[in-house]
């Protein structure tokens, strides 16, 4: 059963397409590409797999294609010069669509090169991973990383439609599959117990990419990105608990440097860690933080930070996080499973005795 999800933006709505075998759904993707030329931009694992299986589907379309290697290497400035070159060169207008096929990487760097292209042209997500099908594909922000940092090249530039075929989910590595699971499980703990619950009751069905699962836990975790996306959607304030997690986990990308820890691993021991601040701030007990420690356990997802990691590389790091504000380091943290909040208000020392309890020396 394929479901449909609108993300509501006034005149930038735009549906979420969830199901199985999606990519043989010719429908669908004819509604949106109404476009004579067509765009696809793929990584070449993802090309070899789903590319034939998506230009069957273009009929009578002019379709150009461009393939980057795979991974966070590519997503830059040089392979997204490259692609705006090549569609130059073919003479691409700018009624063209663009397709994204693939992972967060390629989603990215497709959403920037549509948002940039002869100032803007129409780009549908076809997220690959779990973590593009449950988060990047879905709230418009695109970008490429500089040698200086993660993103810092980007726009908010939203799709015409997101396409995701839970079916490809099972040709995906087991640590990306996981990665993207630490994800599901964040919009469990920011906003909705029930759902944390429902992972936790499930998470063996989960982990054997069980049909109906996996469209549950798309949907779900697409219906509340979709919810604060449409009210904040350029993240002036609510939209900052999707990171959750993700101010402990810069740091820890950073430090390991980027690909040794995937994202959702390092999200994963993020998210401990802010549940462990939460329990010394007296929001949490003990029970709490154990069952995320323990669901996060059983998707073989990390639950401490790299051992060499000292607090004070957390608090340089830290320190210089986009979304800080003044001189304090601003972090997301839970009043229960289920409720994130948004704070620089708290005791430093809190911050300190949590960092310390991971420190090894
Ligand atoms: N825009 C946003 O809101 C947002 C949110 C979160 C993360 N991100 C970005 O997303 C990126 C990470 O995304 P990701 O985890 O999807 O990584 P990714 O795109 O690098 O994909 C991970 C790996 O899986 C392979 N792959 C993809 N689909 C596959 C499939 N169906 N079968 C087999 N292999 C497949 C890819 O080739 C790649 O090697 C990061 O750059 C991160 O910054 C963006």
């Amino acid at each position: 059963m394929t479901e449909k999800i609108d993300v509501s933006l006034g005149t930038k709505t735009y549906p979420i397409y969830i199901g199985h075998n999606l990519l043989k759904d010719t429908d669908i993707l004819c509604t949106y590409v109404l476009s004579k030329q067509v765009v696809i931009i793929s990584d070449s694992t993802v090309a070899d797999l789903y590319l034939a299986k998506l230009r069957s589907k273009l009929g009578g379309k002019e379709s150009y294609e461009f393939v980057i290697p795979p991974g966070e290497e590519s997503k830059n400035l040089a392979y997204f010069e490259q692609i705006i070159s090549f569609m130059l060169e073919k003479k691409i207008n700018r009624s063209a669509t663009i397709i994204a096929l693939g992972g967060g990487v390629v989603g990215d760097i497709a959403g920037f090169v549509a948002a940039s292209y002869q100032r803007g042209i129409k780009y549908i997500q076809v997220p690959t991973t779990l973590l593009s099908q449950v988060d990047s594909s879905v709230g418009g922000k695109t970008a490429v990383n500089h040698s200086l940092g993660k993103n810092m090249i980007g726009a908010f530039y939203q799709p015409i439609a997101v396409i995701a075929d839970t079916a490809t989910l099972a040709t995906l590595s087991e640590r990306d599959f996981n990665a993207g699971v630490a994800e599901v499980i964040k919009y469990g703990l920011i906003k909705e117990y029930s759902f944390l619950k429902w992972i936790n009751d499930n998470i063996t069905s989960i982990l054997s990419y069980d049909e109906t699962s996996l469209n549950h836990i798309v949907k779900l975790s697409c219906q509340t990105k979709a919810k604060i996306v449409e009210l904040d959607e350029r993240e002036n304030g609510i939209r900052a608990i999707l990171n959750l997690g993700h101010t402990f986990g810069h740091a820890i990308e950073t430090f390991v440097g980027y690909g040794n820890w995937l994202h959702g691993e390092a999200i994963a021991a993020g998210m401990v860690m802010a549940a462990n601040m939460s329990l010394r701030l007296g929001y949490l007990d003990e029970s709490e933080l154990e069952i995320v420690v323990r669901l996060l356990q059983k998707c073989s997802l990390p639950t401490q930070p790299p051992q060499a990691m000292r607090p004070q590389d957390f608090l340089d790091l830290m320190s210089r996080d986009k979304k800080n504000h003044g001189n304090s380091i601003r972090l997301i943290l839970l009043k229960n499973l289920g409720e994130a909040f948004i704070t620089d208000e708290y005791p430093k020392e809190v911050l300190a005795a949590t960092l310390k309890s991971y420190d090894n020396l």
